[in-house]
Parts: C-alpha cells; structure tokens; sequence
C-alpha cells in the first residue's frame, strides 16, 4: 500500500509541486483538450468582450427556477428566472448552479447561445455530494469502507447520471480534513486522518472527471473548501480558524494537494478566515501557494456570497472594496453575490483592478468551458432521455448497495449475537429509524428523495423468512418523546426474541450549519435505549449518523453495535445484509468515537504533551481531564468483522534504514474464525524525537485482504525515508534521522505488533 506511488507524492509535496504537476493528470487533461494551451479562440473571444460582459463571465447565479430542494440548501437567492434568462441574454452570467433538469438547463443555454451578443455558452454547476437521483452513503461513510477505488466508482456513477441532465461541474469532493466531530459538515468529507483524505480526494476526483473532460458522462471536479475550512473553532460552522503555517501544511492542505495532482481543476475558496485573513481575500493562500507554489492551472471560485461576507468578518469596508479583494487574492469568479459584475467594471476602470488580471480569469474560465466541450456543443450534456435513462438504473442501485455495506462499521459484536438468523426468531424493530422513508439518504441531496430509498423495515422483512416475525415499534421521536412510545416499544420487545434498536442523529443534524454542542444520541432515544435495555433482550444499536458521537449507558453497553451513517438510495437493503451475514462487515472508523462530547476535539494523530497520562491510569499532574483519560471509546480505524482475525509474526527487514534505503515491515494475519472477513491492516508509525513534535501515530499505510476461515497472509508495508517527512521549522518538508516506532495494528489505538528502527543519517 505504501507504494511508490503514495511516497514519491509525499515527497513531491512544497516545493517539489511544480514537477508534480507537469507530470499530472490534471496536465494530461489539459493536454487531451488542446496541447495545455488556452485555445486561440479564446482570446480572440477576450479581445471582443466588453469589460461588463467579462465581470459576466466571472458571475455565478443560484438556479432561480423554483421548486426543489436546490433552494433550500443555501440562503434564499433570486426566484425569478424569467429574469435569470434576460440575463443570459444579457451577458451578465456565467453559469448557474443547483438548477432544476435538463429542460431548464436548456431554456437557459439557448438564451446564452441564440440570444446573446457574443453566445458564450454556460457552464452549469452542483453540489452532487454523494450521488445525484441515486444517493450513495455520505462521503465520511463512504470512507469507512478503507477503498477508495469505490469511491472512485460512485463519483463516476453520480457523474453519470448527473451530467445526463446538463451538469458540467460539480462543487465536490470536499476534500476538508475534519477532526472536531461538533462540525456538521464532517459528514461531507474523509474524517480526521490526511492520508484516508488524500486517497479519497483523488479517487473522487479521477471518478467525478475520469480522462476526458469532454465527456458527456463526466464533469469537472471542484476540491473544497480552500482551506481549513474544517478547523473552525469549537467546531462552529463558519467559525474562525487560526493556526500555524505547519499545520496547515501538513495537516488541511496535503487533501487538496493529492486532488489537484488526480486532475480537479477547480477549487472553491472556504468561508473561514485563517489566522485573521479570510480565505476569500487571501493573496498568500491563492496567489503565492495555490498558483505560485503548487502550479495550480485550473479556476477558483468564492463560495456562496463568501465575497460578500468579507464585510462581516470586519474584512472588506464594502461590496467594492469586497469585490476588489478577493479578485486581487485570486479568487476567479464569484458565486452569488453578484459583487463581480456590479463592481469589476469599474474597478478596472479606475486601475484598481489591471485589465490584464481581469483577462487572466475570464481566460481561465472560458479555457474551462471549452475543456469540458461546450464551444464545440453547449447542449452535448443537456438531455431529456439521458436524464431519465441514466436516473437510478439497476447497476447504479447495485452500487449503492454494495457501497452501503462496505460502509457499515461493526463496534462490538459481544457473544457473536451478530448475524442474526433470518429465520425461527421473532426480531423487534424498534427506534425512530426503524421504519419509515426519512433520514435515508442524509444531508446535501439536491436531487435524491427520501420517497426513493429502502428504509429498515423494508430491508430486514425482505431478508428473512417470514415477514411476520418482524414486529415494528417507533418508540421516540427523533428529538422529542412519543406519548406512549416507551410502553409501546417495551411490549414489542419482550414478544420479540431479538431487538434491533435503529437510533441516532436525523439527516439533518449534520451537514452544513448542523455543528453540536454535544454529539450523543438525543436524550428521548437514550431514554428508549434504556428501558428497552431493561426488558433485558439481547440488543443489536443500528446507529444513523453524520458524525463519530460519544455512546453512552446502555447504547455503548449494547452487545452488539453497527455504526451506519446515511446509506442512501439502499440503506434497508445494506444493512440488511449485514445483519443476516449476507455481507461481513468490513469498515473501519475514519473518525474516532470518544468517551464524552467534552473531549473535541478529538482525533488519534494527537501531540503526545509533555505529561502524558499513563495507559489504563488516571493519574495526577498528566494529561488527562477529571475522571476522564483522553482516550477514545472506539478509535480511528477500530471495526469489528464475522471472522475471527488475529496478527502474528512482525518482521522488519531491517534493524535500521539509511537516507537513500528503504525498510520493510511485514506481518501474518490469519483468520481463525469460522466465517469470511476482510481485514484493514493498518500500518502506522511515530517518530520519537525531532525538532518539531511529532503525532503519537501517523497512519502511513493500509491494506484491505480478504480471509477465507483458517486464512492467514503476510502482508508488508515498504516504508522509505520520504514516507517519514513532516513539515519542519522553516515549513519546509524535512526527515531527520532518529527512531522510529512502527506498528501494524488492527486500530490507531490498539497495541497491534510493535516495533523500531533507525532512520541514519
Ligand atoms: C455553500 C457550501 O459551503 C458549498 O460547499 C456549496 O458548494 C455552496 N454552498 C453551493 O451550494
């Protein structure tokens, strides 16, 4: 796993990138569409355009056509989309996102290409987070599966049903490394740890793109949100973040990094302020790092009104100073405020704003549109029979199926209760979750449905034999009691031989401005949990949720707890077959539950500190809170399979490894147990003394092998010096020389097989 590929990447990393990037995918795109060169046309095109139909080209509209759920995803914007098409015809837009179909995709695009002066056409946009009609799980559940080859596979797949309807860019991966689980839109992303982040940034972009932008099944990618987003203070959406240059390299930048090295050529400026500037207004993040350091040849676009919300954040004095900003910080094109093309015309006449500049991202942004193969054919992706063609087919179904599975994480499993028996047993269904097509597809759906998706009950009665046997009780609401639930449910459960307890968090709770101030089961379903728990049935928890919580009394003293996200389109159908055994759990948490909320946040490449709290003690004068040790419940990469896997037989190829060499690290995992499991063994390393401090862990490694009963196979990591970097004094990638501890472990935080070796100078 730790191939070269991964290490040479690594080492690519600061100011290596500009190698990196001419030997890239994203240069490969550029070049399938035209040498890498900006077609001449183009700027045969900018020497036409007049300063507003420029300011045009670099405004992006909210769809105004009415009607679903686009609207509600974001502040409310314009409705009138009779206006909306006069300004196609006008010049004054670039595109619009979050739109309603084909039909409306080419009501606008004919305005802008039959109607207008100069028939630029547009670029159509949307957030197709995890699936467009069929919903695949959310991306962090997705993450889970340790595969990022199928998250590859359903980026393509979503880009595929998506791009039947006209769409030509989506506003996704977000690629924000998230390690306070209070933070709603953790769910939209890879968890805490930046390798998981990496490998899946890039898998979602090679599937969003795949090797032709022109494709009428692909779109562009845009790797979101630059930067830090995900390190809001007290994980408040939109709050501040402030942190060193170190951090930001080594820890939020690497995601985008390894997105822009798979080929996105777009990138969304985050709404958060980094150390007093915000990211919208911030010439050193875009100019110097993003373009300067990296090479980045793509476009990048505010995100919604984050021009506009300079103002508030004390930035900007006004929508002119506002619009001046983060043009000059390199910020192409502006998203809903319409600041660009009210303000850029004048700001180029007074010479605030170079003409030149304003060229170079209308350049940028045509360049794009003519990558993607609308100058050639504005319509070739907007078709009504592809939109229905395309829309949930029954491969696309089966994908969300298996992708549902491989997402589902398997906590504990005390007496093998799990699987169930798909017959001869009487099994309470019983939980706001347990029936019922609601909180199935998760958040940030513009086009899925709820009304589309397998819910639990369904799932479980069309597993087992007798669909009588399944008795269903809804128990609580999801945040509020249910007058007479708790009887309700107690007489299901003690009918019942088993009880599933479907309970957590409603889709909504999370995603954009959902963060928590507690992240546990809400208090009427933990009231639930108890007196079901009472009545003293073994007890499967099926937990829905956005985000890693802290499980409590007697949800984490459950037997038997599945950890299942939001699945989508096949939720019942996914977890059904992991609870009769049709499918062995093979997840793995990318993010670690805690012991309490109070501990966020929390993740497992923490700084050791300088009093560290002994393993398994609480003692006094070290780090650990009141009664609390800072540890995690369930740690990043804990997940449980039906086999029985043990590791055995460490082997270092070496004692030590000298600056040009390599080491190898190798162990057996054997499967003595009597079912098939897939294990995630996990390869992870610390490095002792260095002259910054380093993480208690780092995951450099993984890999997924498939054991039959009575399987075992050596599996070896190869590690080089290049994997052992970090971002040193001067924030430039360093590897010093010292020791280093390596395990290969079944979690972050389990003991595993240990060793250590010498990196020498
Ligand atoms: C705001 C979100 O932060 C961003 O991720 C999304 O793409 C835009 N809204 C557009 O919907």
């Amino acid at each position: 796993m730790l191939d070269s590929r991964i290490s040479r990447r690594a080492a690519l990393m600061g100011a290596g990138a500009v190698v990196a990037w001419s030997a890239s995918p994203a240069r490969a795109l550029l070049q399938a569409a035209g040498g890498g060169r900006v077609p001449a046309f183009v700027d045969d095109l900018i020497r036409r355009l007049t300063v507003e139909e420029k300011a045009g080209q670099l405004s992006l509209m909210a769809s105004a056509w009415g009607g679903s759920s686009a609207a509600s995803l974001n502040p409310p914007g314009n409705s009138d989309f009779p206006k909306q098409v006069e300004e196609a015809r006008r010049g004054q837009l670039t595109g619009v996102f979050n739109g309603n179909g084909a039909r409306m995709h080419r009501t606008l695009q004919t305005a802008a290409v039959r109607e207008s002066r100069m028939k630029i056409p547009l670029i159509f946009g949307a957030d197709i987070i995890h699936g467009h009609r069929t919903i695949f799980p959310v991306p962090l559940a997705e993450v889970a599966s340790f595969e990022p080859e199928l998250a590859r596979r359903t980026a393509e797949a979503a880009a595929y049903e998506a791009s039947g309807t006209g769409l030509d860019w989506n506003f996704a991966p977000m690629v924000d490394v998230a390690r306070d689980q209070r933070w709603g839109r953790g769910v939209e992303g890879g968890g805490e740890d930046v390798l998981l982040n990496r490998l899946f940034a890039a898998a979602r972009v090679r599937g969003f793109q795949g090797s032709n932008l022109k494709s009428d099944a692909h779109m562009l990618a845009t790797a979101k949100h630059f930067a830090a987003y995900g390190a809001a203070e007290a994980g408040l959406d939109y709050n501040t973040v402030d942190i060193s240059e170190r951090t930001l390299r080594e820890v939020y930048l690497p995601p985008f990094k390894a997105a822009f090295d798979a080929g996105a050529l777009s990138t969304m400026a985050s709404f958060n302020e980094i150390s007093g500037v915000p990211s919208t207004g911030n010439p050193w993040l875009m100019n110097q790092l993003l373009r300067g350091e990296w090479g980045f040849d793509g476009f990048v676009v505010s995100d919604y009104t984050g021009d506009e919300e300079m103002i508030a954040h004390g930035f900007a004095k006004d929508a002119r100073d506002a619009t001046r900003l983060a043009f000059l910080a390199g910020v192409d094109m502006s998203m809903q405020s319409g600041f660009y093309r009210t303000h850029l015309p004048s700001l180029v006449q007074s010479g605030e704003v170079p003409q030149d500049r304003l060229d170079q991202s209308v350049r940028r942004v045509l360049a794009m549109k003519a990558m993607l193969g609308l100058f050639d054919d504005p319509f070739r992706r907007i078709s009504e029979r592809r939109e229905e063609s395309r829309s949930m087919n029954r491969r696309t179904l089966a994908l969300s199926r298996e992708a549902g599975r491989k997402s589902i994480v398997m906590l504990k499993n005390d007496g093998d209760l799990l699987p169930l028996p798909r017959s001869g047993k009487r099994i309470a269904l019983i939980g706001p979750f347990a029936a019922g097509q609601h909180d199935l597809i998760g958040p940030w759906c513009v086009y899925g449905d709820d009304k589309k998706a397998v819910d639990l009950a369904t799932g479980v009665r069309e597993a087992v034999a007798d669909r009588n046997s399944i008795v269903v009780a809804e128990g609580s609401g999801i945040v509020e009691a249910l007058p007479g639930g708790i009887e309700q449910a107690v007489a299901a459960a003690r009918t019942a031989d088993i009880v599933v307890l479907a309970i957590g968090e409603s889709q909504n709770m999370s995603g954009e401005a959902q963060s928590r101030t507690e992240i546990i089961v809400p208090e009427p379903q933990q009231q639930l949990a108890e007196a079901v728990a009472a009545v003293g049935k073994p007890t499967v928890v099926v937990l829905k949720n956005g985000r890693a919580l802290a499980l409590e009394g007697a949800v984490a003293n459950a037997p038997a707890i599945l950890v299942t996200w939001f699945l989508g389109t096949e939720t019942g159908h996914s977890i059904a077959d992991v609870l009769f055994g049709a499918y062995s759990p093979s997840a793995r948490l990318p993010v670690s539950f805690p012991r309490e909320s109070g501990q966020q946040p929390y993740y497992y490449a923490h700084k050791p500190t300088g009093r560290p709290n002994p393993e398994g003690k609480l003692e006094e004068y070290k780090a650990r809170f009141r009664g609390l040790t800072n540890t995690a419940l369930y740690p990043f990469g804990h997940g449980l399979t039906y086999g029985r896997i043990g590791y055995s037989d460490l082997a270092l190829s070496a004692r030590g490894m000298p600056m040009n060499g390599e080491i190898s690290v190798s162990a057996r995992v054997t499967n003595s147990g009597r079912r098939a499991a897939e294990e995630v063994v996990q390869f992870y390393v610390r490095d002792r003394t260095a002259s910054v401090t380093r993480p208690v862990r780092e995951l450099k490694a993984f890999r997924k092998v498939a054991l039959a009963p009575g399987a075992s196979q050596t599996v070896r990591f190869v590690l080089r010096p290049a994997d052992l970097q970090f971002i040193g004094l001067q924030n430039r990638p360093t590897v010093e020389p010292g020791t280093f501890d390596v395990w290969i472990a079944p979690s972050a935080e389990a003991d595993g097989l240990h060793a250590t070796f010498e990196l020498t100078a």
